[in-house]
């Protein structure tokens, strides 16, 4: 079997060693695709790949097309809709994620963003702290549950609203659990967003949600661009010049806003919030032993299609 790693932005040496180190011990031989410019370089690689490992990298009909051989794609994360499943299904090739692997990493840098822009991006002025200060949590999923471990520890007041996870399991973490989006917003000063990207949350952070934010309000994005509505987070922002948007995902009018909202707005460079040592370790070493088991024993306990 011959596994393919694919990663426009590559994981830490060390953790590629590791994953090699499971690929080979298995008998299976590791093919290294990083930094990657030109969607043409994976089309040449995949042609005769069995399995693939990615992180953010696009997996699309094309891509599932010219990997003839192709019979597992693990994404190294959480987050699969880079990944055509349609496409995949259509092929009988098993689609798979690594829940919970890089979660810590992402919470983390959750509140990295939070001080950041809670401590005016540090320009020396005085900021606020995050002690006291409503926290709502949009969707409670691995990311989230770290997101609510962490804030306790800053001593903030803490709120969720999941529409697929039970109030009994937010209440045992010491959050309150919300009936609705507009609920949490309206509660929190501080709204940090963890919902994947699907048909039905794309553009669902839209003007109308937004409105119920209270005074002097941060939306924090690590999850997903997509789920944003851009056209009315711009609205909102020139509108509203007490709220802040800190995100970890390039917006695709990150050139508005940085010049219209340079003191209120934030993102990071790339998307940084799953690269960790640790993360790249567990998310890495995850996808290759899924893979393994896959092949050796049938095993599809993470497939999602
Ligand atoms: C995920 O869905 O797991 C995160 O968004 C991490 O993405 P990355 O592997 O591209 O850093």
């Amino acid at each position: 079997m011959n596994i393919l790693i694919a990663t426009e932005k590559p994981f830490a040496a060390d953790a590629v060693g590791k994953i090699e180190q499971v690929i080979e011990t298995a008998g299976y031989k590791t093919t290294l695709l990083e930094k990657y410019t030109e969607k043409q370089q994976l089309l040449e690689t995949v042609t005769d790949v069995d399995a693939i490992i990615v992180r953010s990298d696009i997996i699309d009909a094309e891509v599932i097309k010219a990997a003839k051989n192709l019979k597992i794609v693990v994404r190294a994360g959480a987050g699969y809709d880079n990944v055509d499943l349609q496409a995949a299904t259509a092929r009988n090739i098993v689609v798979m994620n690594t829940p919970g692997q890089n979660s810590n990493a992402v919470a983390e840098l959750t509140f990295g963003l939070m001080i950041y822009s809670a401590r005016n991006f540090y320009d020396g002025s005085p900021g606020t702290e995050l002690k006291g200060k409503r926290l709502g949590i949009h969707a409670y999923g691995n990311v989230g549950r770290n997101v609510a471990r962490i804030a306790r520890g800053f001593g903030m007041e803490i709120f969720a609203y999941d529409i697929f996870c039970p109030a009994e399991i937010i209440e045992k973490d010491g959050v309150i659990p919300l009936n609705s989006a507009e609920e949490l917003y309206a509660t929190c000063q501080y709204v940090s967003l963890h919902i994947p990207s699907t048909a039905e949350t794309k553009n669902s952070i839209n003007r109308a949600l937004l409105e119920n934010l209270p005074p002097k309000a941060t939306l924090i994005n690590t999850a997903r661009k997509e789920v944003i509505n851009e056209t009315d987070l711009e609205e909102f922002m020139a509108a509203r010049k007490d709220f802040r948007y800190i995100t970890d995902i390039i917006p695709f009018n990150n050139a508005n806003l940085k010049v219209k909202f340079p003191n209120r707005y934030f993102t990071t460079p790339k998307k940084i919030g799953a690269q960790t040592a640790e993360a790249n370790n567990n998310a890495g070493i995850a996808a290759a032993s899924q893979i393994v088991d896959f092949f050796k024993t049938g095993n599809r306990k993470f497939q999602v299609n």
